[in-house]
């Protein structure tokens, strides 16, 4: 019999209904709590082997510190990104795993869909007509065809992007920490500086994880390399962006159009029904008046097919650990930064490479 306990946070109706349907096979007990894990009720992971957690679920390194003393072993992230988690508390302390990749089709598919989007304005076409407002006034896109796309980040996401940009005819420009050269001529796509993608590119789409070196790399100095009306995709994480930045040079037209999967403080609003509720938070609701901007809450990874393989490989790192296998889904301060693939030194990294 399978005694392992896991503490579900952030726990969604699609989250409990996969989980549970995959569970089968491994049967853990698995207590769902469908808020946040914060430092008021992380008492609730008290007698837990593993918590369960998402994208805004913060925890920090006084968090960390209580759940091992609580007795909780590992932190298995239902996402890919790891930037709430504070690794270098972690480090020694507990383990943590994550789903590297659960479908990178998904949110490049829908950073093409926010860009067709905002080019052609169907969001605003979809009222118009609605309302019997047939004309066109207004809704004029460009082609994208010949036009010039620069993609920050080329792992995962970024490539699957990159080739579906290029079945368009764009010229696309790449940067990225680790550049793939092969990777670049295959695609018949190059690699430059960011100085370079940002004044060249007529889209430029971030998908480049949050560290300290990309936390505001968009921001009043580097929006003014740009291209005047440039289009500015986000399905990376919100703290990329320094959001009233955006939003001057949205002001001035220096931004043609945003498109945000992701918001600095999406943690507060995004995957919840406020409808009911004054919205508080004014960065975000002076961004919801632009007609050229388009939020949609952090949905890039929400298909099928994603949330399937995000129950698959969490149950299947939380069963590696408790089995005592070998992590292959571990992260750690000393690795984060690398790339997608790129293993570390023995030396500078015992955790991952153990
Ligand atoms: P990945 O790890 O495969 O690729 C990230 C790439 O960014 C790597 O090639 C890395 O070398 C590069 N990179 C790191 N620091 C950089 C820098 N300073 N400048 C330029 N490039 C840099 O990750 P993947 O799967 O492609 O995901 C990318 C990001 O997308 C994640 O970190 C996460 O924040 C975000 N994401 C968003 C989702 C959504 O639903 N909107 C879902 C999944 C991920």
């Amino acid at each position: 019999m399978n005694t392992v306990k896991i503490a579900f946070f952030d726990a969604k109706p699609y989250d409990t209904e996969s989980f549970n349907e995959l569970n089968r096979d491994y049967g853990f007990t698995i207590k769902y709590f469908k808020f946040h894990l914060t430092p008021d009720n992380i008492v609730l992971a008290k007698g837990y082997d593993a918590v369960v957690i998402f994208v805004n679920d913060t925890v920090d390194a006084a968090m960390i510190m209580q759940l091992k003393e609580y007795g909780v072993k590992l932190i298995a992230l239902r996402s890919a990104g790891f930037n709430n988690v504070d690794l270098k508390e972690a480090f020694g302390n507990i383990r943590v795993v994550r789903v590297p990749s659960y479908s990178p089709h998904a949110i490049a598919e829908h950073t093409v869909a926010l860009m067709l989007t905002l080019n052609r304005k169907v969001h605003r076409a979809y009222f118009r007509t609605r309302d019997t407002n047939f004309a066109l006034n207004g809704l004029m896109g460009f082609d994208m065809h010949g036009k010039t796309a620069g993609v920050i980040g080329t792992g995962r996401i970024g490539r699957v992007l990159v080739n579906i940009l290029r079945g368009f005819g764009m010229e696309v420009l790449l940067h990225d920490s680790y550049p793939d050269v092969a990777f670049a001529s295959a695609t018949g796509s190059s690699y430059v500086s960011l100085e370079e993608l940002y004044s060249r590119s007529d889209i430029i789409s971030l998908n480049c994880p949050l560290t300290r070196e990309t936390e505001h790399m968009i921001n009043s100095s580097t929006i003014a390399m740009m291209k005047k009306g440039v289009m500015l995709i986000n399905t990376g994480r919100g703290k990329l962006i320094r959001t009233p930045d955006l939003i001057e040079g949205l002001k001035s037209g220096q931004i043609g159009s945003a498109g945000l999967d992701v918001y600095e403080e999406e943690s507060q609003f995004f995957f919840e029904d406020l409808s009911d509720r004054v919205l508080a938070d004014d960065v975000l609701a002076r961004l919801l008046t632009f007609n050229n901007v388009i939020i949609t809450s952090h949905q890039g990874f929400f298909t099928r097919e994603a949330i399937r393989n995000i129950a698959e490989t969490t149950l299947k790192n939380i069963d590696d650990y408790f089995a005592g296998r070998n992590l292959e889904n571990e992260v750690c301060f000393n690795c984060s930064i690398l790339p997608a693939g790129v293993k570390p030194e023995k030396e500078a990294c015992p955790v991952c490479t153990s």
